[in-house]
């Protein structure tokens, strides 16, 4: 089969990766993909959220599959735009990808279909948020509803802080449309978990959970990213909890989203809160996680395009899904001062060494400059290895990470 994956970073070179790996696979495009990308499959300079140009690529080259991972082109109907073009496409439409696209929307479902989460009310008019706020008092929890690139999330500990970020959502226009509406709700506490499944509409097949680290320092410090780090499985995730997920959270989901005629299809991700009164739903994402995916797919035992091929021909219940038993643990290697202002185009040295370590190095912002690796975005590497504990695969993980050089790297010394 002819593979087409959609998007440019670690989690698309993990998907790259392991596609690579099927023997029903042929061809691998990634439209754009990145430096260590190149490896696997090959880079086409058509951006992620180039719907025309997605298209051309597939008119002329005809995919068997096109794999949609990134939640942009999801909201803006690449899945929707492919099958309508005869295209077999992996992801969710962009009715389903609404759950991750508009926070009110999963808040509103969740509510309607008693699935737990946070206390909360939507607002579209700033005075009556501010008085919402003075009522419930801090910490509270100040979300803009549409995709803000992972910062449209403040955890307010003063009122005060939380009218700011009202403020700066909904007047001073900082997230853009996406910030007309807010989401204000109960702060709550408990440890956090993410739980990934691949899902056809009707059937769910459960990825091992997994664990990421948001904030840019050691400690949990710092502001927070994109992800500096996952490890798999979570320990504080127990068999009874997942029982509990899938009765009260998981599978009432999957079956609120086709009673609203909007089948979600593809990968579903659950960003959990294991609170005192159970766990409940933090957010949804419409997509594979990134780091979350590379922790996970090193540990997939079975055949990833099968899987995807399950999903969209909706054969997910005989599907043959399975997992190791190993722990993984991915460190991100980032550019000094990600994500606030952080400099490109520095030369990468040690990767070959590194992987001598049985380490697999995923490759997020890095381009290929005269056969040279050099980086070019916030995140650059995504250094990820398995042992048969937590910790074997930490220690495996910074043995690879010290191998490896450029300058100003950074990178936390706690993950997993
Ligand atoms: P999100 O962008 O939705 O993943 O949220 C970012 C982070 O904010 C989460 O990973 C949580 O740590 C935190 N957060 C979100 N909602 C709540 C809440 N209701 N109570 C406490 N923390 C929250
Ligand atoms: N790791 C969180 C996310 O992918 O949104």
């Amino acid at each position: 089969m002819k593979v087409l994956i959609i998007g440019g970073g670690g989690r698309e070179h993990a998907i790259a990766w392991k596609l690579a790996q099927s023997p029903k696979a042929g061809k691998i495009w990634c439209a754009p993909g990145n430096g260590g990308i190149s490896e696997v499959a090959e880079c086409v300079p058509v951006k992620a959220t180039d719907l025309t140009g997605v298209l051309e690529f597939c008119k002329k080259n005809n995919p068997d599959l096109v794999v949609v991972a990134p939640d942009d082109p999801l909201m803006l109907g690449m899945v929707d735009m492919l099958q309508e073009n005869g295209f077999r496409a992996f992801g969710p439409k962009k009715n389903a990808a609404l759950i991750e696209g508009s926070k009110a929307f999963a808040k509103e479902l969740m509510q309607k279909y008693d699935i737990p989460t946070a206390g909360y009310e939507v607002f579209d008019d700033q005075g009556e948020a501010f008085a919402y706020i003075k009522k419930n008092g801090a910490p509270i929890v100040v979300k803009a509803d549409g995709l803000a690139l992972g910062k449209g999330v403040t955890v307010a500990m003063t009122e005060e802080e939380a009218e700011n970020a009202v403020k700066a959502a909904m007047e001073d226009g900082v997230f853009g449309s996406a910030g007309k509406k807010v989401v204000i709700e109960e702060y709550l506490t408990g440890p956090e978990v993410s739980v990934l499944c691949f899902t056809d509409g009707e059937t769910l097949r459960l990825m091992p959970s997994a664990q990421d680290h948001k904030r840019a320092f050691d400690g949990d410090k710092g502001p927070n990213t994109g992800g500096m780090g996952a490890f798999s499985p979570s320990v504080n995730y127990t068999k009874e909890i997942e029982a509990q997920c899938m009765e009260r959270i998981f599978l009432p989901t999957i079956r609120a989203m086709k009673a609203e005629n909007r089948p979600f299809q593809g990968v579903l991700y659950f960003g959990l809160m294991l609170t005192s009164s159970g766990p409940k739903v933090i957010e949804y994402n419409a997509r594979f996680g990134d780091p979350e995916t590379q922790a996970v797919l090193t540990r997939m035992k079975s055949d990833l395009l099968d899987a995807m091929n399950a999903v969209v021909d909706g054969t997910l219940k005989d599907a043959d899904i399975s997992f190791s038993d190993d722990a993984s643990c991915c460190v991100v290697m980032a550019s000094g001062g990600y994500p606030v202002k952080y400099e490109t185009g520095f030369p990468i040295g040690g990767i070959s060494d590194a992987r001598k370590t049985g380490a697999v190095i995923f490759h997020a912002g890095t381009k290929l400059e005269d056969g040279v690796y050099k980086t070019s975005g916030g995140r650059v590497l995504g250094v990820t290895a398995t042992g048969k504990t937590a910790r074997e695969a930490a220690e495996k993980a910074y043995e690879a990470v010290g191998g490896i050089r450029f300058d100003r790297m950074h990178y936390r010394r706690d993950i997993g």
